[in-house]
């Protein structure tokens, strides 16, 4: 499996401040795969859709996490950079994530995040700190093997128990 890790933070990107958010997520998928590429935008919507365009058709990663930008501050727009390179969306994904995130902070309800595909790729948004990395990622890691097979042709939806 390979992953493409973005952050989204106009103050990392400044050099202001270090991405701890990104490094949090190659820690908690390392478990699955060290095979990543890493990249760092500005909350500019052009340079966020770019950056997971080229994970996603030139690297080819399997799954593009986001980290950052999914809030409600003026320049938060990371849900919308996605919105406009995805094909499909899955919303039971973030729907997950936010549940399960609810249970642990009602601030969880403040994160816009989304998910989608894009060709072979899924592209899911995390809130931008690595304690809500952590709380999130560990949401979704149990579905990550099958969800990338299924994507990719592999396998068939929900291990081909139709009918039984
Ligand atoms: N989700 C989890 N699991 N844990 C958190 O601490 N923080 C919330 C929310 N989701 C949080 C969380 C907060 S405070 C905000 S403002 C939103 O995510 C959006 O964060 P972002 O703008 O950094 O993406």
């Amino acid at each position: 499996m390979k992953f493409g890790i973005i952050c989204v933070s106009d103050r990392c990107f400044s050099g202001e401040k270090e991405d701890t958010s990104g490094p949090a997520i190659i820690q908690c998928v390392k478990e699955l795969s060290d095979k990543n590429e890493y990249r760092l935008v500005p909350d500019e919507k052009e340079m966020i859709a770019q950056a997971i365009v080229a994970l996603s058709d030139e690297y080819g990663a399997d799954v593009v996490f986001t980290t950052g930008g999914t809030g409600f501050a003026p320049r938060d727009v990371t849900p919308e950079a996605t919105k406009s390179v995805i094909e499909k969306e899955v919303p039971g994904i973030s729907e997950a994530i936010r549940a399960k995130s609810l249970e642990i902070t009602d601030r969880a309800m403040l994160s816009r995040a989304v998910s989608g595909i894009r060709g072979k790729t899924l592209i899911i948004n995390l809130p931008g700190s690595p304690k809500a990395v952590r709380e999130s990622i560990e949401v979704v890691l149990p579905i990550l093997e099958h969800a990338v097979e299924t994507l990719s042709g592999n396998t068939l939806s929900c291990g081909g128990n139709y009918g039984r």
